[in-house]
């Protein structure tokens, strides 16, 4: 790709609050959508050669920019062929920019079972394996193979053997992932679909679904029995506020922009519950949301 035209996709002075399902967040020196391979290496290479720091997201369903925003480009997986979805027997492969729901609806089309468990979760494909996302079963479970990118643009495939998954973790760190393959079980369409009514209805029912949030924003603690939302519910922080920032009625563990909070709003409330539920409850919440 010329230089030329690889300007025409780079946007200057970009708010990322456009880019985020939180809607918080100064603007990226450079925002750039690529449609393929080439045109993300050549994004790689631009920036290196400017000393330019870079940042990969999807949906941004898993993100607090802060208000000063990004001083780099931030590269944002969505578009052409990063979107596409294949079936092949019982292996998916998906682009990193794929929506998730797009996944688990391929797969439920396919009678292919195993990601059922991932429905609700709003992020892209990439975003998913990188985090290793999940609730019943997480989506590293079911990877064969990954395709990623290193920060010079080599690309490197990753066998099941190379991988390696933790909670709400991955050792892709460091990499961007261009394609996921899941090898899946056939399984009655019927089965699938009960199971991803019933967890729909669950998050309907518990979770503040159409607010501008970026889902749980802590992790839930290990080795302890007890979940995060739980804990804030219990020190009774449910409709705590900082500025436009609300801990969610619905479910503690959600932070709610309200009303135009900023990132310094999210970031204080963040703090006021992580010294509340140690001071009352001795447990340390980590954080599940990234933040830029
Ligand atoms: N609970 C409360 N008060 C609250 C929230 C929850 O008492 O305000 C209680 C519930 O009654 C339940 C327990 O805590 O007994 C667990 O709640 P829930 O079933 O909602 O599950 P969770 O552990 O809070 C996890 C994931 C969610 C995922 C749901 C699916 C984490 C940190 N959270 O939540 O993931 O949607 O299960 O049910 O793993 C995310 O990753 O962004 C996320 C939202």
């Amino acid at each position: 790709m010329k230089n030329s035209k690889l300007k025409n996709i780079l946007r200057y002075d970009e708010p990322l609050a456009r880019h985020t399902t939180f809607g918080i967040g100064g603007p990226a020196k450079i925002l750039a959508e690529p449609q393929d391979v080439e045109a993300l290496k050549e994004l790689i290479h631009y920036a290196a050669g400017r000393r330019m720091k870079v940042c990969v997201i999807g949906s941004g369903s898993n993100l607090l920019v802060r208000d000063r925003g990004y001083r780099g480009m931030v590269i944002k997986l969505r578009r052409g062929k990063f979107q596409k979805i294949t079936v092949s027997g019982d292996v998916i492969a998906s682009g990193a920019g794929a929506p998730l729901p797009k996944l688990i609806a391929a797969a439920r089309r396919s009678s292919l079972g195993g990601l059922e468990g991932l429905t609700g979760i709003p992020g892209t494909v990439g975003g998913a394996v990188m985090m290793n996302a999940g609730y019943k079963s997480s989506i590293g479970d079911h990877v064969d193979c990954i395709r990623a990118m290193d920060m010079k643009g080599r690309i490197r495939t990753f066998v099941k053997d190379d991988l390696k998954f933790g909670y709400r973790r991955s050792n892709l760190e460091g990499y961007i992932i261009l394609e996921a393959e899941f090898r899946l079980e056939k399984t009655k369409a019927g089965n699938i679909e009960r199971d991803i009514k019933e967890l729909s209805a669950h998050r309907k029912q518990t979770q503040p679904i159409g607010s501008r949030s970026a889902g749980c924003i802590f992790k839930n603690p290990q080795g302890e029995n007890i979940s995060a939302g739980r804990l804030i519910d219990l020190c009774g922080l449910k409709g705590r506020k900082v500025g436009g920032a609300v801990v969610s009625d619905k479910h503690a563990n959600f932070i709610i922009n309200s009303e135009f909070a900023s990132s310094k709003d999210v970031l204080h409330l963040i703090k006021l519950v992580q010294r509340r539920v140690k001071k009352r409850m001795n447990v340390d919440l980590e954080m599940e949301v990234k933040v830029l």
